[in-house]
């Protein structure tokens, strides 16, 4: 069975770009199977990671509402979306992207998320590892998935207000039907030492700090180049402490 890993926490904190960095050191330590999730409509793991996004899971979703009679004579419409699905998933050599794209929009899409629903579970079963970079409200893993998460990251920025969003998306797991085996936290643009308020805060939610990231120049440069984070030297700050999570998610 995949262990599933899940980012989650308020917009802007870093959720993509450690999520990123994970992809980058399972394929540096050679874990495969390894499928990244981009469930945040607004989000571009895909473009952090170097690749074009072609399609969407809600493009596809969106396509056959507006003409289910696409579907070629002779094919059952649930053999034709998990054809469509297959193609919008990314092959790369050292893992594979799925990108969620937009929410649905109204009518009555019941039929068709429950075939993309269990196309996503069983796909879930052919990978080693599935980490899922979510949007602050977590709706896609709740709803589109098993439910399980195996490691909850929460990603905050060095801020009490990235503290407080973790504080709520951690009071609303149980309404998410969330099944979360284990949960830390990592504080994104870290300086070396955490002010005291900022701990007292942190042991206050009962999320334990699993990794500090500290602020690096040369992913902010990568990230204004629009460089894949892929290609980030070893000895870059932010890769010399994304081992630290690294050996925490190799234990789940
Ligand atoms: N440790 C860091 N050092 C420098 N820049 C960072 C760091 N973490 C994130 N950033 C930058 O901050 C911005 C927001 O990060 P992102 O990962 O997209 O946040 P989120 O996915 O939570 O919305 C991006 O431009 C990213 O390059
Ligand atoms: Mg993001």
């Amino acid at each position: 069975m995949s262990k599933i890993i899940a980012l989650a926490g308020k917009g802007g904190v870093g959720k993509t770009t450690v999520s990123a960095l994970i992809v980058r050191q399972f394929a540096k330590n050679g874990v495969s199977p390894v499928l990244a999730v981009d469930a945040d409509p607004n989000s571009n793991l895909g473009e952090t990671l170097g690749l074009k996004v072609e399609k969407t899971v809600g493009d596809i979703r969106e396509g056959y509402m507006k003409d289910p009679q696409q579907v070629p004579s002779g094919m059952d419409k649930i053999n034709y979306l998990e054809m469509m699905i297959n193609q919008g998933l990314i092959e790369e050599k050292d893992f594979d992207l799925l990108v969620m794209g937009r929410q649905e929009g109204q009518g009555c899409y019941c039929m068709v998320n429950n075939i993309l629903n269990r196309f996503i579970e069983e796909l879930e079963k052919s990978y080693k590892y599935l980490l899922v970079d979510n949007e602050a409200g977590m709706e896609h893993l709740s709803r589109r998935t098993s439910g399980r998460v195996d490691m909850l990251i929460m990603v905050t920025d060095y801020a009490l207000r990235g503290l407080r969003a973790v504080k709520r998306i951690k009071e609303m797991l149980a309404d998410l039907k969330l099944d979360v085996k284990e949960i830390g936290l990592v504080v994104n643009r870290a300086p070396e030492k955490l002010n005291q308020k900022f701990l007292e805060e942190v042991e206050e939610i009962g999320v334990p700090i699993i990794c500090t990231i500290p602020e690096d120049n040369t992913l902010l440069d990568f990230d204004m180049e629009r460089k894949s984070f892929m290609d980030l030297p070893d000895d870059s700050q932010s890769v010399l402490k994304i081992d630290e999570l690294m050996q925490k998610i190799i234990k789940i």
